[in-house]
This record gives structure tokens, sequence and C-alpha cells, in this order.
């Protein structure tokens, strides 16, 4: 018995070691970013890392290592929140995200546009809520793209119309990934409620499509977030932050942040190698905006980020492929 209990003890204490020693092993590994390095080069095809090191490293719901949002759309190629744009980053280049912007129009419609305004991108003027959906629906959000942009102009695009976020799900359903932005939500109360409404009828917020990460909302408003968050917590948010915001942030702050979010979106020029690594720590996805230069996009795969906002999605699989190849 007496020996029973003598083997029983010494084998707890070697398990109880070994947990230790794993853990240890972790700690290591998150403050030397040359091995976190090391271990995402040996990751296949752009999926995740086997991250049983370390549970705690956020990754990205699509299980990509490196995610590719199609900022507008392709909008380097089309006009941007078009179909167009939209065709071409989703059929096309096959990116992981479709990024819309929202505004909502006077009659209570949620819109893609990113400006409170028509002016930039249509041949309209004025505050997106001082039209009605058909007023809207008249204006041509393509002629703009093609004067400034000859390089790529079609007369597809002439007339081309403002889409309803209703309309993008309709067009794309339920296997294309969307990362929708509650724009000026404190212009437009309930719009929280509106989006929500909107995905439920969709069937984009079971919990599969969840887990998949078909729907990720984004805003740079935390009581916009907040909110989203209070009416149904299941729902993944990414805190945008302005330029210059990240630099103020502290390591309490990112951990404030992980409560509601489950990653961010920084500018790209605010981020260090360091910065990247903190965030990480905290366990936030980082996926920053909008980085539309080649030697940007690898730098930052190198910093750890998980994925960037590009207007030229093409690009940037081009890159993701390229970095593999190097790190085999
Ligand atoms: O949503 C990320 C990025 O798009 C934020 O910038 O101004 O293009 O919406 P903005
Ligand atoms: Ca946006």
């Amino acid at each position: 018995m007496q020996n029973l209990k003598k083997v029983l003890s010494t084998s707890i204490a070697t398990l109880s070691l070994t947990l230790i020693g794993t853990t240890s092993i972790t700690s290591a590994n998150e403050s030397n970013s040359n091995v976190s390095t090391q271990q995402h080069a040996t990751t296949p095809s752009n999926q995740k890392d086997n991250n049983s090191h370390n549970p705690n490293r956020a990754q990205n719901l699509t299980g990509e290592k490196y995610t590719t949002v199609a900022h507008r759309g392709a909008s380097g190629y089309a006009p941007e929140h078009t179909f167009y744009s939209y065709d071409k980053s989703h059929n096309a280049m096959g990116a992981s995200y479709i990024e819309i912007d929202l505004q909502m129009t006077k009659d209570g419609h949620l819109v893609a546009m990113h400006d409170e305004t028509v002016d930039r991108t249509t041949n309209g003027t004025g505050r997106v809520d001082s039209y009605t959906l058909k007023e809207l629906k008249q204006l041509d959000a393509g002629s703009k793209f093609n004067a400034a942009n000859p390089q790529y102009a079609n007369s597809n695009y002439v007339g081309a119309e403002i889409p309803t976020l209703d309309e993008i799900l309709e067009r794309y359903g339920t296997n294309a990934n969307y990362y929708i932005e509650t724009k000026s939500p404190d212009v437009y109360p309930g719009m929280e409620e509106a989006v929500l409404k909107t995905l439920n009828n969709h069937n984009m917020l079971n919990e599969q499509s969840l887990n998949q990460g078909h729907v990720l909302l984004q805003s740079f408003s935390p009581e916009s977030l907040n909110k989203l968050h209070q009416l149904n917590s299941n729902v993944p948010l990414i805190r945008l932050l302005d330029k210059g915001e990240l630099r103020s942030l502290t390591q309490q702050d990112f951990d404030q942040i992980r409560q509601y979010a489950i990653g961010v979106g920084p500018e790209y020029t605010d981020l260090t190698k360091q910065n990247v690594k903190n965030l990480k720590r905290a366990g936030l996805l980082v996926h920053p905006f909008t980085v539309n230069n080649e030697a940007d996009m690898h730098r930052l795969n190198q910093y750890g980020v998980d994925g960037v906002f590009t207007n030229y999605p093409d690009l940037y699989k081009q890159v993701i492929l390229d970095d593999e190849q190097k790190n085999k």
C-alpha cells in the first residue's frame, strides 16, 4: 500500500512538472517573435497554424493564416461599393471578405456607401439620408470611377446602382463572407438593430455561419460595437482604430477591447512588429487598413498580422503565396 502511494505521488509530481513545462514553453513562444515566425513558415496553403501551443492566440475564423478583405470590393479596379467591385473581388479574385460600409436612406434602408454624402462617388449631391432608396437608385455610381481611372474604365460601369445590404446578401448568399462597418452610427439611430435584422433575415447569424467567420461587424465607434455586443454577443466584432490611435493605447486597453471584440483594424502605418505582438498577446486579431502596396503587404505579414484590407485583393493573394514559398 505504501509502495502504491509512493508510485501514485511520483506520477502526479511528474505530470505536474510536465504541465508546468508546457506552460513555460508557451510563454517562451509568446515572447519570442522569431519562434512564432518559424512556426508560421511551416504552415501550408494559407491555413491556420496548429495552435495547440498557444490557445489564446487569435486566429481568423475562416481558418486562413492571412485573410484578404476586399476594401469596398476590389475598388482599385472597379467603382467602390457596386456589384462590379464586389463581383471582381468575390467571383474573379476569390477574396476572403467583401468589405461593406453602411449608410442609411431617408426611408430607413441600409445601403453600401462610404461617405455620408453622395458627391464623391456619384453624379448626385447631398446627404445619403436626404434621399429615399428610390431616389438614390437613380444615381450613377460608376461614371466618376471611369473618369478618375481611365486605365480601368468600362462602359458597363456607367449608371451602376448603389446596392442595399439586402441586395448584397441576396446576390452573394451564405457562402460569401461579409466584413460590415456601421458608419456614422450616431447619425443613424437604430442602425445596429437594422443590420442584425437584415443579417438574420438572410440566415447569416446561425451558429455555423458565425463560427466560420461569414460575418464580421466593424466600427470606429466603441458605442456602436458595445450596442451590437449587447444585442447579440455571438456576432464577432472588430474595433477599428483611427490613424494615431493605436500608439496611445496600453496593454490594458487592448485587454478591454478584447472584452467585446475579437480583433482590431488599425491604420497600417501605425503598426510595428512590437505593437502587433502586443495586440496578439491580448488575443486580438490584427487586420490593418488600407494596404495597397506590395512591399507594405510583405512587411505587415512579417509583423504577424492576420490579413489586410486592400483595394487590390489579387495583389495581396499573390503576396501571401510568395511569402509562403519563401518560408518553405
Ligand atoms: O473598415 C476598415 C477601413 O475601411 C476603414 O477605413 O474609411 O475606408 O472605412 P474606411
Ligand atoms: Ca470601412
